[in-house]
């Protein structure tokens, strides 16, 4: 059968990512390419308790429709927890829960922009995001990074040549795939220029959690007096990302617009897993859990900078993130990033190409992600080895 499928999704390639995975069977592989947790941050005793506690007393409530909004135990701790640490949510904000941080930004393009509209983006950004914008019929606008965020004059250059501007989206902290974290300086530009040219601020912080060195660095959200800035957030980096529980704080307009584009979504987030996640923060310490995530991933990503440092040619330059799960590696000019993919898949090590995160995937790029929450400390020791060998070689 030849099916004539839509053109929004007839351009659509599967994640770059996603099909890594598949060649992750073989024994002995070493992935550097996911983006999950390290499965020793998931409370799985904990969650087992509480979801027998669940059946054993709420159990119509577990099974039941719920609410698009959410479950509002959640909902009240969610909003609690985002303004205590980080000063998110005004007197005319609204939260939702959304099924993971994902559909918080699919909803938030969804309800903002038309076909055809730009939505302005960090390059390299979040492939899952840059894939819902296209799915939307979104234009994508790429802006490059520097080291401390977004390069300020050419996102003014770009909402000055695109007038259809009406989305900026922002990774700010521990941005993935390149672990830099936007400087306060670089965000009050931001936001200036988001007023000049009247866009919407998109702010997604699921990794603002996992800080392991460095200082705060005040959210887009908390700065932003006029409702300019829809913040999105989730548990998947630190309860659990199978759960799929995200949150999106905005104002209370822009929320009411995103709850029926939910419940023409999926009605709304899986209830058994809101409450488990409610229970789980009122019963237990969060606050101590992640700071024993953030311990696992400061050794992690120190072990992982050590190895580069001691064995990559000087000419590849890396990121030194502060949090996160990733540092983004670049090759020198001239090297062939299809080449060195290759050779470390022939030798299996798996790395994601830079230009699975590019607004323009024909752009040519010679960088790549490299995760560390996943692979174990033998693991990152030996592939980076492997890697800087390649790297040598070409
Ligand atoms: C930057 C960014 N935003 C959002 C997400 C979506 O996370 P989830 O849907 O699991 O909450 C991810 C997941 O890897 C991510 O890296």
């Amino acid at each position: 059968m030849n099916y004539n499928v839509s053109e929004k999704f007839k351009s659509l390639k599967p994640s770059a990512i996603r099909e890594i995975f598949k060649s992750l069977g073989t024994p002995g592989a070493i992935s550097f390419a996911a983006g999950n947790p390290n499965p020793d941050s998931f409370p799985v005793k904990e969650m087992q308790e509480i979801a027998n506690e669940i059946f054993e007393n709420e159990p119509v409530t577990a099974l039941q429709y719920g609410i698009t909004e959410g479950y509002t135990p959640l909902r009240d701790l969610v909003k609690a927890r985002l303004k205590r640490v980080y000063g998110v949510g005004a007197d005319r904000d609204d939260l939702i829960i959304v099924t993971g941080g994902q559909q918080g930004i699919e909803l938030t393009c969804k309800v903002m922009c038309n076909e055809g509209d730009v939505v302005v983006c960090e390059n390299p950004s979040f492939i899952g995001a840059l894939n819902a914008f296209r799915s939307l019929g979104a234009k994508l606008v790429g802006v490059p990074l520097n080291d401390d965020g977004i390069d300020v004059e050419k996102l003014e250059e770009a909402l000055k040549n695109n007038p259809k501007a009406k989305l900026l989206y922002t990774i700010p902290t521990f941005q993935n795939p390149a672990g830099i974290t936007t400087s306060l300086e670089v965000r009050k530009k931001v936001l200036d220029l988001a007023k000049k040219y009247d866009i919407i601020i998109l702010e997604d912080n699921p990794y603002g959690d996992l800080r392991f060195t460095g200082e705060d660095v005040p959210t887009y959200k908390s700065m932003d007096t006029e409702g300019r800035v829809v913040y999105c957030g989730s548990f998947s980096k630190v309860l659990s990302a199978g759960m799929r529980i995200g949150f999106v704080c905005a104002d209370k307009d822009l929320v009411s617009k995103i709850v029926v584009a939910k419940q023409v979504e999926d009605v709304h987030t899986n209830v058994l897993f809101q409450m488990i996640c409610a229970k789980y923060i009122e019963k237990y310490d969060l606050e101590a859990h992640i700071r024993e995530i953030r311990k696992m991933y400061k050794h992690k990503a120190e072990l992982m900078i050590k190895a580069l440092e001691e064995n990559m040619p000087k000419t590849v330059s890396f990121t030194r993130p502060e949090g996160g799960i990733f540092l983004w590696c670049s090759l020198p000019e001239g090297a062939s990033l299809d080449e060195f993919v290759k050779k470390a898949g022939d030798r299996l090590v798996f790395v994601v190409p830079g230009t699975a995160f590019s607004a323009d995937p024909d752009e040519p790029c010679r960088s790549f992600r490299l995760n560390y929450s996943m692979p174990s400390d033998e693991e990152i020791v030996k592939g980076i080895k492997i890697l800087a060998d390649i790297a040598k070689e070409l």
